[in-house]
Formats: structure tokens, sequence, C-alpha cells
């Protein structure tokens, strides 16, 4: 093949407060499978993923190595082998990786391997999540399944809903960004393993319409609402969750988290999936639990979790995430934008709260 020009998005500065287009700038260059040595394969980009944690490998206190200016803005993506010189990767193959927002990439699947062997627990992690993971996709199933539901999100809602959760029937469940990629989710999923309530915390009118009469919560709160401002978060909760809450799924963090942890019921449960509310603050400004001592007096459980160290539980997700959506019980949503000029402002999206369901851009 020709050498191809290969669009990539770099980024420009170090990013403080809120993200905005110009923290990125693009930084074309030309790629050529005639640059391919023995054991790399090339790889061309479909559908590039957006995640809030995207914010935090910005910064230096994230749990990965932080990206430096110039370099390729890292991202999970889909994308197919379009040349090869590795035996066990044929051009065709659909794989998830950590492509970055470029059109291209090569990459030597052996070297990303030894990543287990790096001493320093941030730079081990990224390198290990560089790794390319094969995605076979049942006939008619759409290819956005392989990075959402069967990628990141699904498995972050089941690990944390059943791993770390451990959900019980007749359980009332609380989720906050409930109408994102994991929140919505996770709901389904609390339902379908038997929650008594579930309820779920999202932003507008019509993220909470959605929940309830799309995908089966029991109730929503609209946090943006003039009702919740007036009440309050914890008294919405109360009202939709009498008896207390069992388990809270928190997203969001800081008063939200507060909030939810107020409203546990004795030995309730906090999972602690993320706190996009606290990602573009800077870390003088991250509040503490104010109320931690709630949690002492209910005698609840608080406990973190970073998906890929879950990694031995992913061969159970994926088979339960599948039969619970061949069964219909789970319905995966999609944001899809499109365009590669579009990525820094698709990104945007997410701490705007303009995405329902798993937000993607289509290259
Ligand atoms: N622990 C792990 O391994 C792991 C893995 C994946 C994701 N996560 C975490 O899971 C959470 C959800 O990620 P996702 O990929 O599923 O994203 P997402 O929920 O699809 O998108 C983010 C949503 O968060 C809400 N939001 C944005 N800014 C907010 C704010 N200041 N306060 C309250 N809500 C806000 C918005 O919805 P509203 O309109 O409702 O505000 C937005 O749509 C994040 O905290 C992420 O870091 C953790």
């Amino acid at each position: 093949m020709a050498p191809l020009t290969n669009r990539r998005w770099v980024l420009a500065r170090d990013v403080k407060g809120k993200t905005t287009e110009g923290d990125f700038r693009r930084a074309d260059t030309r790629v050529d499978d005639a640059q391919l040595k023995d054991g790399e394969v090339m790889l061309k980009q479909l559908l590039i993923s957006f995640d809030p944690a995207q914010r935090t490998w910005l910064t230096d206190s994230s749990y990965v190595t932080k990206i430096k200016v110039g370099e390729v803005m890292r991202a999970i993506s889909l994308s197919r082998v379009v040349a090869s010189k590795h035996p066990d990767w044929q051009a065709g193959d659909l794989v998830r990786c950590l492509g970055g927002w470029q059109d291209y990439l090569i990459i030597s699947p052996d070297e990303v391997k030894k990543a287990d062997a790096i001493a320093d627990p941030k730079e081990r992690l990224t390198r290990q999540s560089e790794r390319l993971a094969k995605v076979v996709l049942p006939p008619g199933v759409p290819m956005e399944l392989g990075i959402s539901l069967f990628g990141v999100t699904g498995l972050t809602a089941y690990v944390g809903l059943v791993k770390v959760g451990r959900v019980k029937e007749g359980q009332t469940v609380l989720v906050s960004a409930a109408a994102g990629a994991t929140g919505s989710v996770v709901g389904q999923l609390a339902k379908a393993y038997g929650a008594k309530t579930v309820v779920g915390i999202a932003g507008g009118p019509e993220k909470c319409k959605f929940l309830v009469e799309t995908l089966g919560f029991d109730a929503a709160i609209d946090y943006k609402s003039q009702e919740t401002k007036r009440k309050g978060l914890r008294r919405c909760i109360m009202e939709r969750c009498p008896e207390g809450v069992d388990l809270f799924f928190d997203n969001v963090g800081g008063e939200t988290l507060e909030a939810g942890i107020s409203c546990l019921r004795e030995f309730g449960t906090v999972v602690l999936c993320g706190a996009i509310g606290e990602y573009q603050k800077p870390s003088k400004e991250i509040a503490g639990i104010r109320n931690y001592f709630e949690l002492v007096k209910k005698s609840a459980r608080v406990e973190g979790f970073l998906v890929p160290r879950f990694a031995s539980s992913f061969g159970e997700a994926v088979d339960e995430l599948g039969r619970l959506s061949k069964s219909g019980q789970i319905h995966q949503a999609h944001d899809i934008q499109a365009g590669f000029e579009s990525l820094p402002k698709t990104f945007i999206r997410l701490f705007e709260g303009r995405n329902t369901g798993k937000l993607l851009c289509k290259l």
C-alpha cells in the first residue's frame, strides 16, 4: 500500500481546570506498511472511545503515566488489522487497544506483553493497557458493542456491581451518572440480578425519562432540577428509597457521594467506581468525604476498584453480559459522533453531560 497520511491529535499544553479544544493540536505524520518489521502489526482505527478517566491521564495524580505535551492523546479504540508480520494476527482481525487519537498505529504485540516486568506501577498499568485484545462478535452483533458492552464499559459495570458490590436479590441500589455508559449498564444489571429497587441519578428530564421508560429503572432523580436544588439530593434519594440504600454505585464523587452515604442502610456498601465531578478540579479543591463518620455508624463497606485489576473475571463478565443482552435484559445505548476533526469537541461532551450511553466517535 502507498504511504498514507496519519492524522493525529496530540496534547498541546498542560491542562489546568476544564478541558478545552485548544488543549489539543494536530500533528499529522505519514505511515507506510513497508515500515512494518517482523512481529509488528498495522492497525486502522475505526471507533474511538471516550472515557472520563482520560481527563485524569492528563495529570500527575492519575493511576497511569501522565500524557506528555506533544504525545498523541491516549484513548481506547476499536481497530482493524490492515497489515501483519505477526503469525497470530491476520489482516481483517478486529482488535481493542489503546490506539489514541490517530488513524493508524504500528505495534508489536509481543513487546507490549513484556509490560508485566515493568517495576513502576503506573508505567506498568499504562503499558499493560496497550495490549491488543481480539474482538470476536457473534454474527449480527454491531461492532460498537465490542468497545462498549463487551469492552471496558460492560466489564466495569459487571466487576463493580457483582465482584466489588456483591449485589444481592431484594436490595435497593442507587447509581450516579446513571444515564451514562457505565451507570446505565449497572442499573440494568442490578435489576437482572433481582434488586428490589433501582434508582438512578442523572442530569436532565430526558435522561431521567430514558432511565425509567427505556431501561427499566424504578425511579430517577434529576440532580439539575429545581426540585432537587430546593429539597437537596439526600431528601430526593430518601423519598425514592424510604428504607435506605443497600448498595450505592458512585461514578460522580463530591456532594453526590456524600448524599448517597447519608442514605445508606446499616451494613450498606459504597462502590467507588469514579468521580467525574472532581476530575476537572485542581487537587486542592477536591473535598474529602465530610460525612465519613456515617460509614462508621452504619458499619458500611466502601471499596474502590480499577477494572484492569480484575482481568481474571473478564471471561465470566462477557458471558453474563452476552446472555443478558441476548435475553433483552440489558440494552447498551450509544452516542456515536463522527469525524476525526471532532475528537477534542466530542471529549468535552462527557463533562458537559451531553452523552446518553456510551460516547464513541467513528473515524
Ligand atoms: N473504576 C474503573 O475501572 C472505571 C472504569 C470505567 C469508568 N469509570 C468511571 O465511571 C464513571 C462513568 O464513566 P463512563 O465512561 O460511563 O462515562 P459516562 O457516564 O458515559 O459519561 C459521563 C457522565 O457523567 C456525568 N457528569 C459529567 N460531569 C458531571 C458532574 N460534574 N457532576 C455529575 N455528573 C457529571 C454526565 O451525565 P449527567 O448528564 O447525568 O450529568 C456524563 O454524561 C466515571 O467516573 C469513570 O471515571 C471507572
